[in-house]
């Protein structure tokens, strides 16, 4: 956990975790229906934070299963316990994008919600071939990003604040990685969200063939 913005998120893991709860349901009911999980599927959510969206998806699973990791430890701990107290069994790990313990082909459905701008150009294009690898061929990837600076300049140095120089704003999640990791953007909805100060996307990404 290097950059500043993730460790300030892990000290106020609890903090973090009502607040996703109270401003992110619709996002995680958004990313739900545009996943259209049938409940047999292998689902990995990555950056999962305080595990909120992962509840959401272990409601509706049958034989199906659900991972989730996140660089924060605190972020982790209170996911696992979230999960235990509703009597779901998620897989939960400590560990990086950029370096998934998982095996090649493993997942058919995988979720990023607002991970991106966590990360350095170099580690965004990691984590996009990371999560080629672990996805199936067939698989699908939902994620909901930040997707350009917010409007509002009290929000421009905020972000500056926390993200400094490190180059993690850089193009916060940009096309040409995803054509290079091997993706395509199967369907992408653009919008302002989230306190309407920023820009926002969903994408489904598929894993280009041939
Ligand atoms: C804004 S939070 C979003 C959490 C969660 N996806 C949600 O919707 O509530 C960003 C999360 O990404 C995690 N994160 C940052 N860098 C990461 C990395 N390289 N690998 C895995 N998780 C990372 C942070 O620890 C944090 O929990």
């Amino acid at each position: 956990m290097k950059h500043l913005i993730t460790k300030i998120l892990n000290l106020g893991a609890c903090i973090y975790d009502k607040w996703a709860r109270h401003n992110l349901l619709e996002i995680y009911e958004k990313l739900i229906n545009l996943a259209d999980i049938n409940g047999n599927e292998r689902i990995l959510d990555i950056g999962c934070g305080s595990g909120t969206l992962n509840l959401m998806i272990a409601e509706i699973l049958n034989e199906g299963s659900v991972c989730g990791i996140d660089v924060a430890p605190k972020m982790i701990n209170i996911a696992k316990k979230k999960a235990k107290e509703q009597d779901y069994k998620i897989d939960y790990k400590v560990g990086s994008s950029t370096k998934l313990p998982y095996e090649n082909n493993e997942f058919d459905i995988i979720f990023t919600c607002l991970m991106y701008h966590h990360l350095t150009y170099e580690e965004k294009s990691e984590t996009l071939n990371e999560i080629q690898r672990v996805l199936k061929q067939d698989g699908k990837y939902f994620s909901f990003e930040l997707c350009g600076s917010p409007d509002d300049l009290f929000h421009q140095i905020f972000l500056k604040l926390f993200t400094g120089n490190s180059g993690i704003m850089q193009g916060l999640y940009p096309v040409e990685i995803i054509d290079k990791s091997g993706f395509y953007i199967e369907k992408e909805i653009k919008g302002s969200s989230f306190a309407k100060h920023h820009h926002t996307s969903y994408r489904v990404l598929k894993i280009e063939h041939g």
